[in-house]
């Protein structure tokens, strides 16, 4: 087992490595970004990449111990340790499309449990920051979920709306409820939403571990609560699709729509 961890320069180091990652999506936000598409389908820029190597490149100078999963590339495998997870952009299609939601991931997981989490929108400025046990923040500012129910609040879905209209179950068992419905994409950008108490959930069946492991502790350390889509934990020390991510006060209820 590894040791427990406090993360002070981790978190100094993440949020160096934040500015840096947050420069290079500006910088090809409206210029040539020189697109291609990944085995699953799923578009991949020139930033993407360029991001994923900076993060290695600049990890390793510093931890050179630890793993990194990184979504476009990787240093180690999943398991026990020290890993960090990084999304370079997390929303690349939004980034495509030039919406601003796209932002930069990084996380660290140590025995499969997220203890140190950045999240960095470089269209807005912001600095999302969470250590475990130790509260979440926006630049500086501490954050905290709402206490909404679902009726009285938003819930955000995939901003996939091909799948949508192609009859996805839980879309239409949401829609039967009182609670308002946003998507557009960037699933941490609607994560990070509920971490402000702006939305009261989340729903996502396609998220990945590496666009999680940040803002699962970011929107816990504010009061919410992260699972799968089964109410089950997340565990980091093995790959995963899908997560429900809410104020805790709809959770339950997101859980049983999240399976409908
Ligand atoms: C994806 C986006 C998208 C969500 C997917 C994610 P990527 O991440 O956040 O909005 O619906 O589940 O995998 O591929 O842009 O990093
Ligand atoms: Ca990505």
């Amino acid at each position: 087992m590894s040791e427990v961890v406090y993360c002070d320069q981790e978190l100094a180091v993440a949020q160096e490595i934040a500015h840096k990652a947050g420069a290079i999506m500006l910088q090809y936000f409206d210029d040539d970004q020189q697109t291609e598409v990944k085995n699953d389908g799923s578009p991949v820029t020139i930033a993407d990449k360029k991001i994923n190597s900076l993060v290695i490149k600049e990890l390793v100078d510093v931890f050179p111990a630890d793993g990194i999963i990184g979504e476009e590339e990787s240093t180690a495998e999943y398991g026990d340790g020290r890993k960090w997870f990084c999304d370079p952009i997390d929303g690349t299609i939004g980034y495509i499309w030039g919406t601003p939601t796209s932002m930069f991931s990084l996380g660290l997981v140590v025995d499969g449990v997220p203890q140190m989490g950045v999240v960095y929108d470089p269209y807005l400025n912001r600095m999302y920051t969470a250590k475990k046990d130790a509260g979440s923040y926006c630049d500086g500012k501490k954050l905290s979920v709402s206490n909404l129910s679902l009726e009285d609040g938003t819930v955000a879905i995939t901003g996939d709306v091909r799948r949508i209209s192609q009859g996805l179950s839980y879309a239409k068992t949401l829609a039967e409820t009182d609670a308002h419905i946003a998507t557009f994409s960037g699933a941490i950008y609607k994560a990070t939403l509920v971490a402000r108490g702006k939305f009261v959930g989340y729903i996502e069946h396609g998220v990945n571990a590496h666009d999680m492991a940040a803002v699962h502790l970011i929107v816990e350390e504010a009061g919410g609560k992260v699972t799968g889509v089964s109410g089950n934990t997340l565990d980091y020390k093995q790959p995963f699709k899908g997560a429900v991510v809410s104020n805790g006060v709809t959770h339950e209820e997101l859980v049983r729509i999240a399976q409908s």
